[in-house]
């Protein structure tokens, strides 16, 4: 067990939602996304095991938008673990994780569906980028995807959300893709349609 974590948990057979924050964040930030989106599913709410100037992340960056390939993947499978290990441990089923991420944690969940097969059952992806190109996906036939994204997002382009939306479809994903006009901000329309989102694709015990 070897992130810093909050856990809560759910009603019985409830989802688990893994939350993920952004640059700077911490495991509390999105504590109260998981009341909006689902407040019977189990919560594991992780903090980012790199520092960037003092600032908590999921993976390194070589420069603003520029990903350390080799600590993503790295920390794509110590993530995964840490999941493993903590749904053995706290007694949630693995295979009804559904991250949320926002930022550089919609990043890392975007990375675990890019390079881990059956790592989560679906995905709300707030404000992600393309997280690595040039490689065959893993097939996510099934997987309910939402992505929020920001048509004046000044780190995420409009044209990589879509890119990332083929991306996902290519291999089987089921996206949903949410427009806003608040930048990188995340608001509460996107996170209330975040909600109308997984009420219809993952279901509300
Ligand atoms: C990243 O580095 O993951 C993205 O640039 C988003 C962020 O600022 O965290």
């Amino acid at each position: 067990m070897n992130m810093k974590h909050v856990f809560q948990p759910g009603a019985e057979d409830a989802p688990t939602l893994l939350l993920l924050h952004g640059t700077g964040g911490n495991e509390h930030d999105l504590l109260p996304l998981a009341q909006v989106i689902d407040p019977s599913a189990a919560v594991l709410s992780v903090r980012g095991n790199v520092l960037e100037r003092g600032m908590p992340r999921f993976f390194r960056r070589l420069a603003m938008g520029v990903f350390d390939e080799e600590d993503l993947v790295f920390r794509t499978h110590e993530l995964h673990r840490f999941v493993n290990d903590a749904a053995e441990h706290y007694g949630f089923d693995r295979s009804s994780v559904v991250a949320v991420g926002y930022s550089n944690g919609a990043n890392i969940a975007a990375s675990m569906l890019f390079h881990i097969p059956g790592a989560l059952r679906a995905a709300v992806l707030h404000h992600p980028m393309v997280p690595r190109r040039g490689i065959e996906l893993p097939d996510l036939s099934g997987v309910p995807v939402f992505i929020g994204a920001g048509r004046n997002d000044p780190i995420c382009a409009p044209a990589e959300s879509e890119e990332l939306q083929g991306l996902l479809e290519g291999a089987g994903a089921d996206v949903s893709v949410h427009w806003e006009n608040n930048g990188h901000r995340l608001t509460h329309t996107e996170v209330r349609a975040a909600a109308a989102w997984y009420r219809m694709n993952v279901g509300e015990n």
